[in-house]
């Protein structure tokens, strides 16, 4: 392989990058501030729940192309490439995205280049972060190193990210020189036949945030038809169906239910409201305004409707809640609707008893004053109503009838329309579901 790559920041996206390269034969050093997860990575541990990648982690270190480190000397002396991931969260109290950490890198990196080498922006940013740090890194480098920034976006969905890295839909590469462009091509060569998208780094920034705005949009415009529904004693699941089948509309991300969750598509539709204002470009974005509301609006439901079978309080009602992750295959809470609805529903009285397969021990370190069980029984255990949360598959095969001999009532309240309310009324339970009669 003709590059040596590095991989700043070891999220999500920067384990998976830089396991996944390795894979593919690149000699890969991954970078992070934390020297806890560096001694985990290294000695082969996950420090995330994703399916697939720990194999994917321990053949890049047995065959000794990957190590991580803590520090930026190592990774400027190793590199030709440098891949930067860190994180960009939500500001407090601001909708704008914290770019520290992508500054912080450049600033780290910069004056210890002394090799010829290309550093990449992964991370999602506000459009013209890269302008920035590209000026950053030629200020900030020593004289006579020949270096510059490109923007290579990153669409990987957690729960999927090594096929989603593996096989992308789509690269895109925001360049400013013919090499910097070649660079990438044959960084990304192994990957075969991927069409990819050539432009400005502003183009390339934007891409991102769009297709998550447009993803963003499409859950929420399904969950304002899940709303009429309601109101029409209509069935937004047979809706969703129909609409799946023209394909200008496409049936994925079509699924009505609690909404979307996550460290991305919250933050970022957030993020790029709060860019569109600096740019005086905020009334194309107020719909996401509404798209963010209409997302909210359906946790509200959530609890509404599980007050509704309750019979109208939840003062001494015993609450069973399956998943604590934003969604299936994660181990991920952050934004997570169904911790929220059962936060919610614990400060308005109810006695909540939570059960995740995955997601159990971070949600514990998030919401200590919740109740936890270490199984569904554990969780529904004398329950008054239970609340489907996250479609895990292990919820979606249980058994009305056996689950039926564990709860105090059989009422339950379906947030992710992933079960079939048939065979759960057949089983005596009062099934509600969002968007359903
Ligand atoms: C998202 C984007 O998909 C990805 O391209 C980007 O790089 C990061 O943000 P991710 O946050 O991992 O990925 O999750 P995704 O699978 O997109 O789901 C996001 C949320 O939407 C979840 O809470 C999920 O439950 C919800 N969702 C998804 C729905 O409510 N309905 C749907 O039909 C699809």
């Amino acid at each position: 392989m003709p590059y040596r790559l590095t991989v700043i920041g070891t999220g999500y996206l920067g384990i998976t990058h830089a396991a996944c390269m390795a894979d593919l034969g690149f000699e890969v050093l991954g970078l992070d501030i934390d020297a806890d997860k560096v001694l985990r990575l290294n000695s082969g541990e996950l420090p995330i729940h994703e399916p697939g990648l720990e194999p994917v982690l321990r053949r890049g270190l047995e065959s000794g192309r990957l190590r991580f480190t803590t520090s930026y000397e190592d990774i400027a002396a190793f590199g030709d490439v440098h891949f930067i991931c860190v994180g960009t969260p939500q500001k407090r109290g601001e909708y704008a995205a914290d770019v520290s950490y992508m500054d912080a890198a450049v600033e780290s990196l910069a004056p210890l280049l002394d090799r010829e080498c290309l550093v990449v922006g992964k991370s999602t940013v506000p459009v013209g972060t890269a302008e920035r740090l590209a000026d950053k890194l030629a200020r900030l480098a020593p004289a006579g190193v020949l270096t510059e920034l490109a923007w290579n976006p990153e669409f990987l969905r957690e729960g999927h990210a090594v096929q989603d890295t593996m096989r992308p839909d789509r690269l895109v590469f925001g360049v400013r020189s013919e090499r910097a462009e070649k660079v990438l091509r044959e960084v990304y060569e192994p990957l075969g036949d991927v069409p990819i998208v050539v432009s400005d780094f502003a183009t390339a920034e934007l891409v991102k945030t769009a297709a998550n705005a447009f993803l963003a949009t499409k859950i929420s415009f399904i969950n304002a038809m899940a709303e009429v529904c309601e109101a029409a004693h209509a069935d937004v699941q047979k809706l969703s169906e129909a609409l799946s089948y023209d394909d200008r509309i496409g049936g994925r991300y079509l699924n009505a239910g609690l909404g979307f969750g996550g460290g991305c598509l919250p933050k970022d539709i957030r993020a790029f409201m709060a860019r569109a204002g600096e740019l005086g470009a905020d009334q194309a974005l107020t719909f996401l305004r509404e798209v963010d509301a209409i997302n909210m609006r359906r946790r509200a439901r959530m609890v509404d409707l599980a007050r509704e079978l309750a019979g109208g309080s939840f003062h001494g009602c015993v609450v069973g809640v399956l998943g604590a992750a934003f969604k299936p295959d994660s181990d991920d809470i952050r934004d997570s609707p169904a911790l929220d609805v059962a936060v919610t529903i614990g400060h308005q009285g109810g006695r909540v008893t939570m059960y995740d397969p995955i997601a159990l021990d971070n949600a514990r370190k998030a919401h200590p004053e919740l109740s936890y069980g270490e199984s569904v029984v554990e969780a529904v255990r004398g329950a008054h109503v239970v609340l489907l949360l996250t479609e895990w598959q292990e919820f979606v095969d249980l058994d009305p009838e056996q689950l039926g001999g564990v709860v105090a009532a059989r009422r339950i309240v379906d947030g992710r329309n992933a079960l079939d309310a048939e065979t759960w009324r057949s089983a005596g339970w009062h099934y509600r579901a969002l968007g359903r009669p």
